[in-house]
Formats: structure tokens, sequence, C-alpha cells
């Protein structure tokens, strides 16, 4: 296991964000939807990835992943042979998206079995919404032995309503979007999911044939055909990747341009910025980020785009117990994604919990520790907590940070920080 030593560092200069790796799971599920070939482009190197890539292996498809290129072609003709519908627990379980298997292995293979994705550590994630959506299309869908199986020998378009007790669901949303693309007839999916990862997985589906519209809103139409032939597609930029750049050139007081991104993407994350007093210069693609003096305390509450995303909760946090005042966190999608809260106050800060918020008094300094990282995002916002902090900070347990953050320490040594990547 590798640990990250970092020493408090000002950073400076350009960084170029990645491929979204929200955006391109579902679109490598979706490429199940057809045996052509498919090539997508910008797809950031990312354990993720490889993960997806091995389950669309096992699932019968052969890829070339070179220069953040995809090639997904079909091995042979799997259709119902056990591996040819099959997503396993070993592989599903370090990844929760690759449930969004699902849709696409049944519509076109007309049979699915995806392990059960377990709980994690940012707390209980339920499929009610993904299985809910396909019983409602036609599918017979049962849990047996930690697998769920479904099958159909024609999916139906219904009107479907997707909203759940936090809102809508990204990855049910895309669930439902694909196996819709096969069904017969019309899905109209309401409360669907509004994320720029769904609009661009819907231009995806529409380059492979799918008629769908309404992508960007909360009512999808998707009107079913019979095929889906190949595509080439260009992966969005990360917005979660370029957000965490934002925190930390505000944490770390320094000026930072962010390249490669789609600020349309990144608007409450650019309003939160300047609300705690940071200046954000707006370019075609890219923004420019002058932390400014004092930060301010400020509210700030997670909510589906365009609302402020949870994947960035913890690194503005960070950011928070630096201000001046007090400020309040609620997060509205995982009330328990608190995890980093403890570790952050081990290096000074003054964080207190009570159910889905906490109370932030800002602190005029943060000190080096060592700390944990217990999920992908917690670990960005250590990293950040260990650049902006005192001294010497050892972030353990970094492979979270691999699974979604690609080339980071590369990527922060460029903008000059004090980063070592040892065996713990
Ligand atoms: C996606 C993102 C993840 C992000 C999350 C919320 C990917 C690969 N992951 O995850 O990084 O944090 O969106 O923006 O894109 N829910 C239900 N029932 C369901 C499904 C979800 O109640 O069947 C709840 C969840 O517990 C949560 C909320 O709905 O409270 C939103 O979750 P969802 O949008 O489904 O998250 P994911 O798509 O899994």
């Amino acid at each position: 296991m590798d640990k990250f030593v970092i020493h408090k560092s000002a950073l400076k200069g350009s960084v170029k964000i990645s491929g979204s790796k929200n955006a391109a799971l579902p679109i490598m599920a979706a490429t199940l939807l057809t045996d052509e070939e498919c090539v997508i482009r910008n797809v950031p190197e990312l354990m993720d990835i490889r993960t997806m890539i091995k389950i669309l292996e096992v699932l019968g498809k052969e890829i070339k992943f070179q220069k953040n290129t995809l090639i997904v072609r079909t091995k042979r003709k799997t259709s119902l042979k056990r591996e040819g519908y099959v997503a396993p627990y070993k592989l599903v379980r370090t990844m929760r998206a690759s449930f969004c298997c699902l849709g696409p292995l049944l519509a076109k293979r007309k049979k699915a079995k995806v392990a059960f994705p377990g709980g994690c550590v940012i707390g209980v994630r339920p499929v009610d919404l993904h299985l809910k959506g396909l019983r409602e299309l036609g599918a017979q869908v049962v849990v047996q032995k930690g697998y769920c199986v479904a099958c159909a020998k024609a999916l139906r378009g219904r009107h479907i309503y997707l909203g759940g007790a936090f809102g809508s669901s990204v990855l049910a949303t895309a669930n439902i979007v694909m196996a819709a693309a096969l069904a017969q007839g019309l899905t109209l999916i309401e409360h669907a999911a509004c994320e720029p990862e769904i609009e661009s997985l819907v231009l995806f589906l529409r380059k492979m044939g799918a008629q769908v519209k309404g992508e960007g809103t909360p009512l999808i139409k998707v009107q079913g055909v019979k095929a889906l032939g190949g595509a080439e597609f260009e992966i969005i930029p990360d917005r979660v990747e370029a957000g965490t750049f934002v925190a930390a050139s505000l944490a770390t007081n320094s000026p930072m341009l962010i390249e490669g991104v789609n600020p349309l993407h990144l608007t409450s994350v650019i309003e939160a910025a300047r609300s705690i007093g940071g200046e954000c210069d707006l370019k075609d693609s890219a923004i420019f980020v002058n932390p400014g003096g004092t930060k301010r305390a400020i509210n700030l509450t997670t909510l589906p785009y365009p609302g402020f995303p949870t994947d960035l909760q913890a690194q503005f946090m960070v950011c928070l117990c630096l201000a001046k005042g007090i400020s309040l966190i609620t997060e509205k999608i995982y009330p328990d994604r608190f995890m980093h809260v403890a570790e952050i106050n081990r290096m000074g800060a003054s964080i207190r919990r009570n159910g889905p918020y906490v109370i932030i008094e800002g602190r005029d300094k943060l000190y080096g520790a060592e700390v944990m990282a217990s999920d992908l995002r917690a670990s960005a916002a250590l990293v950040i907590a260990a650049l902006a902090a005192e001294g010497k900070t050892e972030v353990l347990r970094v492979y979270h940070i691999d699974r979604g953050y690609d080339k980071i320490e590369e990527k922060l040594e460029m903008l000059g920080a004090k980063i070592r990547r040892e065996k713990q």
C-alpha cells in the first residue's frame, strides 16, 4: 500500500484536467448495447477504468486502451453463455459503477446477472431505483445469492417516475436510458438525473443510433430502436477533478489556471469559490482562480446537479476550515459522507458533525499529521489539507485516490507541490 508524504506548498502555474471518470464508466457500459466497434477518446488512466475494462472483457469484449483511447470490439457472439451476462462480485465489489452494466446487458442479451454492490464508506447506497425502473420496463428482477438477476424476452417502453428519497439517481438514470434504448416503444423517464455525465451518455447513445431527447432535463424521452451500431466519442472534462483544483487553489492561497474544463459544468462550484472570496475568471475551456485574501465562511449544501456536487463536499470543507467565521455544510445526497471530518480535525481543524450537518469554526492554520484516506474524494480533501498545513503530513491508504484522479501527484508536482509517494 502506498502513502503520500506532503509538505506545505505554495502552488503556481497551470494544470490540465483529464477526461471524466464518471462520464466514461457508463459510456463504456453502453458499448454492451452493440456488437460493433466503439472508439472512446480522452478516457482517463485510472483504476476504476481498468476495472470496467476487466468487466467488459469478462462480458465478451476485446479492448485496447492506449494513449487515453479505448477501442472496444466484441470478441465473439457470447449471447447467453454464462460468461456473456455475468458481472462477477470480485470485480463489482471494487466499483459500484459496474452496476450500470445491468441495463445494457439486459436490453441486448435479454439476461443479466450483476453482483449486488455492497455498502461503502460514504453510507448505504441502495439500488432500488435501478431495479424499479427495469421492472417497469417489463424485466423480471430477483436478488439471488448476492447477485441481481434480470431477464426479459422483450422490454417495453413505459412512463417511469425515477425520483427517490434523495432526489434523482445518476446511475439509475443511466441504466434505464440504456435499457430503454433497445425497448419496444416510448419510455418517459421522469425525475431523471440532469448531470452532464448523463447528457454525455445520451450524446453517445445518439451516435450509436438511439432516439433519445431531453438529456440535461428531468424528463428524458427514449423511443426504442431495434439495434444500435458502433460510435466514436470524446469524453467530457472531469468537473470533479477541476473542482478539486479550485479547492486546492483556495486552501493553499495559490493562483492557478485550470485548463481543459467546461466552466458551464461548474457554475455552483464557481459560485461557492466566489462566496468564499476567490476570484474566478472564466474562459471558454479554462478557469483562472485567484484565491484573494482572507477566506469567508459560507453555508454550503450539496444537491443533485446543477446544485453543489457531493463529490466536492470534502475538498471544500478543507477551504472552510481555513476561512474566517463559522460555516455550515449540509450533505443532502449522502448524509453519512463525513469520514474525513475526524481526519481533518486531527490536523487542527474544528469541525463538529450532527447528522447530515457539519459546523466548521475557521482556523488560521492546519498542522501536519498522519491521516488516513477513507474514500476517493476524502483522499483528495486530505491531500489539499496537507498542502495547506504547516509541516509534514502523511496521507495513508492513497489507493483510493488512484481510483479517480489521473496522475494526481504528477499534476501537483508540476504546480510546485512537495508531494512524494512512498510504500506505507
Ligand atoms: C454517482 C457518481 C458519484 C456521485 C453520485 C451523486 C458515478 C460513477 N458516480 O453515483 O460519484 O457521488 O452520483 O452525485 O457517476 N439512491 C437511492 N436508490 C437508488 C440509487 C440511489 O435511494 O437506487 C440514492 C443514493 O443513496 C443517494 C442519491 O440517491 O442518496 C444519489 O445517488 P446516485 O445519483 O444514484 O449516485 P450514483 O449514481 O451511484
